[in-house]
């Protein structure tokens, strides 16, 4: 397969111009997604340190142009999504706390986790944003209740994520390539990062009142954990990262790509 490229988009969002509950007018959806964003700062910035780590041991000039993309990619996700966060924080939720507290988190890991178990944490991270990314590029129900002043933000972002899926793992098969060390990482993940999701979730929606709005939180409920909602529908790509062959670009959603370069036009061009 042709190798996918990774270009540095500079993109801009009118963020300030949505509704405050942008996704379907639920609280409980936009609660949901604003939980994933305020996980992306710390998030990516810890993804990139990770990759970055080994950047000395990549003698392939392909696989490291390929690094310098997911890198400025990462880059630009955190800040649009700090962008997002701190919108939030001024609406009175405590967005940019909870932020604090995964990078607090990330930090210890920093200090005290071997580079390749980062690495390993990374790629497993990367696998669930690249799942999400197809599921939100491929089926429109789960963005089409979104505000078009926020869609943008996402679908952009979905489709560098799936641009850059094998970035992080291609380097980990390079430094390490150890199956237990990545599966044992998804299996935490698997733990950890609902739960973490679920937390902030809940949080969010304490701390807007939301918590009694029982309306809402059956329909989003069954957005998110019913069938043909967004978690069911994720398992079978999520559970393929267990097979000993696997990589990312097995699932080859190229097209998804194409698709959205096409309708974005201008706005798609890489930053030179
Ligand atoms: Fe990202
Ligand atoms: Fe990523």
């Amino acid at each position: 397969m042709e190798p996918v490229p990774v270009p540095v988009r500079r993109m801009h969002f009118d963020l300030e111009a949505a509704p405050r509950y942008w996704h379907s007018q639920s609280p409980f959806l936009t609660h949901y997604f604003t939980a994933m964003s305020l996980l992306f700062p710390p998030g990516e910035r810890f993804f990139i340190d990770s990759v970055r780590n080994f950047e000395d041991d990549i003698e392939d000039p392909l696989l490291l142009a390929q690094i310098r993309g997911f890198v400025g990619q990462e880059a630009q996700h955190s800040h649009h999504h700090r962008v997002y966060d701190r919108l939030m924080t001024r609406s009175g939720l405590p967005v940019t706390r909870y932020e604090g507290w995964i990078e607090a988190l990330l930090q210890l890991f920093r200090r005290w986790g071997p580079r390749k178990a980062q690495l390993a944490l990374t790629i497993t991270l990367e696998h669930f944003t690249a799942v999400f990314a197809n599921l939100l590029l491929s089926q429109p129900r789960f963005s089409e209740g979104m505000d078009p002043h926020v869609r943008p933000l996402w679908l952009w972002h979905a489709v560098e994520e799936t641009e850059h899926k094998a970035v992080a793992y291609d380097v980990y098969q390079q430094v390490s390539g150890s199956y237990w060390l990545r599966v044992l990482m998804m299996v935490r993940v698997m733990i950890g990062f609902p739960f973490g999701i679920a937390l902030f979730h809940l949080l969010l929606l304490a701390g807007d009142g939301q918590l009694a709005n029982l309306r809402d939180m059956g329909r989003g409920l069954r957005f998110v954990w019913g069938r043909g909602g967004f978690v069911r529908s994720a398992w079978p790509e999520l559970k393929a990262f267990y097979r000993r062959d696997f990589h990312p670009w097995q699932k080859d959603d190229r097209e998804l790509i194409a698709t959205w370069i096409a309708e974005n036009g201008g706005r798609a061009a890489a930053a030179p």
